[in-house]
């Protein structure tokens, strides 16, 4: 397994949840937005300018509790929602996994502690769980980018599981990825301090073409797990299907965690392992 990940960057683990386990992770979430009211998200279109400071602070304030965020695409002009709420959630965030009783059944598995020591993190702490929704239609484009982007350690750990609660296929908006692309410099260092907050190139290698991109075309319950340098992406769903997934985002408590990364946890609330 670790030979796989050193030279590829990821694994594809099939059947590695349960359909009962997939099943109550979807329910939750469908909970959790059915109980979400909107209004609370402040990101509803005024001018361009506050809209963009007020979903800043909405995400940057988000990382020790569960919140809603909404699809790009999901307003009309007049700031209406195009279609039911349930299906204009692009995902909730980014503390579930310690904040709620069937996140955190679905997230402390010692399975996954093992294969953290496995590929080479002796002692994972994970940071951030989201609820990917990938809505029908208007779920949208994430460009190429490195996790490791958002998760600054000495020397780098951050390592992602990609959990796919539906099957996801190049219909409706999979992974893809760069085989091997973890040998590739990081990019991109998103930063938050005193200035705000904010995307630093910090290598000018060029994003993989199209032609380097593999999908990864998977089912329910499948675990993809991929090294923070890995380049992937994941293109729009125009389809009639949605296409959920779960990830957790993990480091080692070894390595030095930067104090500009947009997600800090204190001694109050700090980051556990998987058991
Ligand atoms: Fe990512």
């Amino acid at each position: 397994m670790n030979e796989r990940f050193v030279r590829d960057g990821f694994l594809v683990i099939p059947d590695f949840k349960g359909h009962g386990e997939v099943v109550a992770l979807r329910e939750r979430a469908k909970a959790i937005v059915d109980a979400f009211d909107p209004a609370e998200s402040n990101a509803v279109f005024t001018t361009r300018d506050e809209a963009t400071t007020k979903s800043d602070a909405y995400f940057l304030t988000s990382g020790q509790t569960v919140r809603c965020f909404f699809e790009e695409e999901a307003f009309d002009a007049s700031g209406a929602l195009r279609q039911p709420k349930e299906l204009s959630i692009n995902k909730i965030g980014h503390a579930m996994h310690d904040l709620d009783p069937v996140f955190e059944r679905f997230s402390r598995d010692p399975r996954l502690h093992d294969l953290a020591r496995e590929i080479g993190v002796p002692q994972p702490r994970v940071y951030q769980s989201m609820y990917i929704f990938k809505q029908p239609r208007i779920g949208g484009e994430v460009r190429w980018h490195q996790d490791a982007t958002y998760f600054q350690t000495e020397p780098l750990t951050v390592t992602t599981l990609w959990f796919a609660l539906e099957r996801a296929d190049r219909t409706n908006g999979c992974l893809w990825v760069q085989r091997g692309g973890h040998r590739t410099p990081l990019r991109e260092r998103f930063v938050v301090d005193a200035a705000g907050s904010r995307l630093e190139r910090v290598d000018e290698t060029p994003w993989p073409s199209d032609d380097d991109a593999e999908p990864v075309e998977v089912e329910a319950g499948t675990l993809v797990v991929f090294h923070g340098l890995l380049p992937h992406y994941s293109a729009p769903n125009r389809s009639e299907t949605s296409r959920h997934a779960y990830t957790l985002h993990f480091v080692d408590a070894g390595a030095r965690y930067a104090a500009t990364n947009w997600l800090q946890r204190g001694a109050s609330f700090p980051a556990r392992g998987f058991v």
